[in-house]
């Protein structure tokens, strides 16, 4: 089931959401930054449906989707990303060359999503407003890199 997240935050994070079903032959580098995209769009899912009020708020439950997101954001991306597997490359993959041509910059997207994740995390078992407060930069974090990085639909 693909997962539902708010349509404003849709538009934050840009157009990226409808996945490409690529199947089960994509080399495993690809399949695991893939799943860790889709674990951070679970999360932020979790996250933005509770700042929208569309899901009720629980403590624990924002405050685990919080750590998840620091816990993912701060996992090496050394490996994940060879040469070869970009959307030029494969089937079902949405990974612009233009990343092996800015790997550092590329890269230093993840320590942003990770600090966005980081101020959320402290703030997450602070109620529905406090997590709404930081949804905003959380997601420019996400789309941010999507807008540079990552084929749109569209
Ligand atoms: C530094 C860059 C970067 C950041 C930060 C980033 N993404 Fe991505 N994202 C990508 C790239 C590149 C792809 C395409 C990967 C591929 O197809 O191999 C992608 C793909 C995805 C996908 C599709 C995965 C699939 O199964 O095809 C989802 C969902 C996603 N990102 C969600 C998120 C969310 C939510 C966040 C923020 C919490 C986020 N991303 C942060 C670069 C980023």
């Amino acid at each position: 089931m693909r997962y539902l997240l708010p349509a404003a935050l849709i538009l934050a994070l840009g157009a990226g959401f409808a996945q490409s079903q690529g199947g089960s032959d994509k080399p495993a580098p690809v399949k695991a930054r893939q799943g860790i995209m889709q674990n951070y769009a679970f999360s932020i899912g979790t996250l933005g449906g509770m700042a929208k009020g569309e899901v009720e708020y629980d403590a624990q439950a924002a405050q685990a989707a919080a750590d998840r997101l620091v816990a993912l954001s701060s996992l090496p991306q050394t490996g994940y990303w060879p040469e070869g597997t970009s959307s030029d490359d494969l089937e079902g993959v949405k990974a612009l060359p233009a990343i092996w041509e800015n790997m550092d910059d590329f890269t230093s997207g993840f320590d942003t999503l990770n600090e966005a994740a980081m101020a959320m995390a402290d703030v997450a078992s602070d109620g529905q407003q406090a997590v709404a407060g930081q949804m905003q930069p959380l997601g420019k974090s996400c789309g941010a890199c999507h807008e540079d990085y990552q084929m749109s639909d569209d």
